[in-house]
């Protein structure tokens, strides 16, 4: 604790501005009633391990991980959650007992955003096509193997990589070149997009979804802008689609439990709250 008792975390990225997750937490810190703050730690690849080892000081209960630091997280965790030995990534930090423990959210926060914005996925996904092959893919990947999907396709620009991906995987997923892909999302129940692309300033997701099934969903990790040009061609084809914010807001309850002790709510006030900020973010951009 610090001198005052407040339990302290935040989140540690380089560079860290444009994240949310200060707005997410300060939400439920004020709402639930809870005297403690969430900072943004701005620290360069050189200063992570300094700043894994001020986990438990003065405060610091504990810190969400994000780029580049999400490797470095990982190895440097003395121990693992499942889903962070899984996806090989941390984004999640606290300690015990002094040891330093790391656990992968993303996981968890894509699985609830998906039940929440696409009910109907559940028992219906037999078949599921992921775009992309970074860390990000490594936690959808996984969450969706362990909710049984039976067959998980990656698709990804540089195929060694899928490739890798995939064998980590095992039997239930495989890799398929990118110009495969209109004969993947013919078969497909879930397409996930979990690449760069469509990310304000980068070039949009320019693929066809006319080969997909009327009842398939498609869903995708990107939050800024909040409707990608994947999310709208999703709608004007009348599919389900599944907007990137869900897995930011879900992502962050686990780790508000564990450092604060209370278990947040991702309520329609909250993802009202971020998504005015993403907006407001995009107006000033443009
Ligand atoms: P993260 O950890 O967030 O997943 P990452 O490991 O950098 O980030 O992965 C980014 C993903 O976006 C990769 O699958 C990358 O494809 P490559 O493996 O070929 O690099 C994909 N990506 C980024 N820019 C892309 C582009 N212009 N076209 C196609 N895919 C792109």
């Amino acid at each position: 604790m610090s001198a005052a008792g407040t339990r302290r975390a935040g989140v540690c990225g380089w560079p860290v501005a444009h994240s949310r997750s200060p707005l997410i937490h300060g939400y439920w810190l004020k709402t639930l009633g809870i005297a403690g703050a969430y900072e943004r730690f701005a620290v360069p690849p050189e200063g992570f391990a300094a700043f894994a080892a001020s986990i438990g000081r003065d405060g610091l209960v504990g810190a969400n991980v994000t780029v580049p630091h999400k490797e470095a997280a990982f190895a440097a965790c003395d121990r693992l959650g499942a889903d962070a030995q899984s996806s090989g990534a941390v984004n999640t930090l606290w300690r015990e007992g002094g040891l330093l423990c790391g656990d992968n959210t993303d996981v968890a926060g894509f699985l609830a955003a998906l039940d929440a914005g696409a009910p109907q996925w559940r028992g219906a996904t037999g078949g599921a096509v992921v775009l992309g092959a970074g860390g990000a893919a490594r936690a959808v990947v996984h969450g969706l193997i362990s909710r049984g999907v039976e067959r998980v396709v990656i698709v990804n620009r540089t195929d060694e990589r899928a490739q890798a991906l995939a064998a980590r995987f095992g039997q239930a997923t495989s890799a398929a070149p990118w110009r495969e892909l209109p004969r993947q999302l013919e078969s497909a129940d879930l397409l996930v997009n979990t690449t760069t692309l469509g990310m304000a300033d980068q070039p949009a997701l320019a693929i066809d979804l006319a080969p997909m099934k009327a009842s398939a969903v498609v869903a995708d990790i990107v939050y800024i802008p909040l409707a990608t040009p994947l999310v709208e061609a999703a709608r004007r084809r009348g599919l389900a689609a599944v907007e990137g914010l869900g897995m930011l807001l879900h992502q962050a309850a686990p780790g508000f439990e564990r450092w604060f002790g209370a278990r947040p709510t991702v309520t329609p006030e909250l993802r009202a709250l971020v998504e005015a900020d993403v907006l407001a973010a995009g107006k000033e951009r443009s």
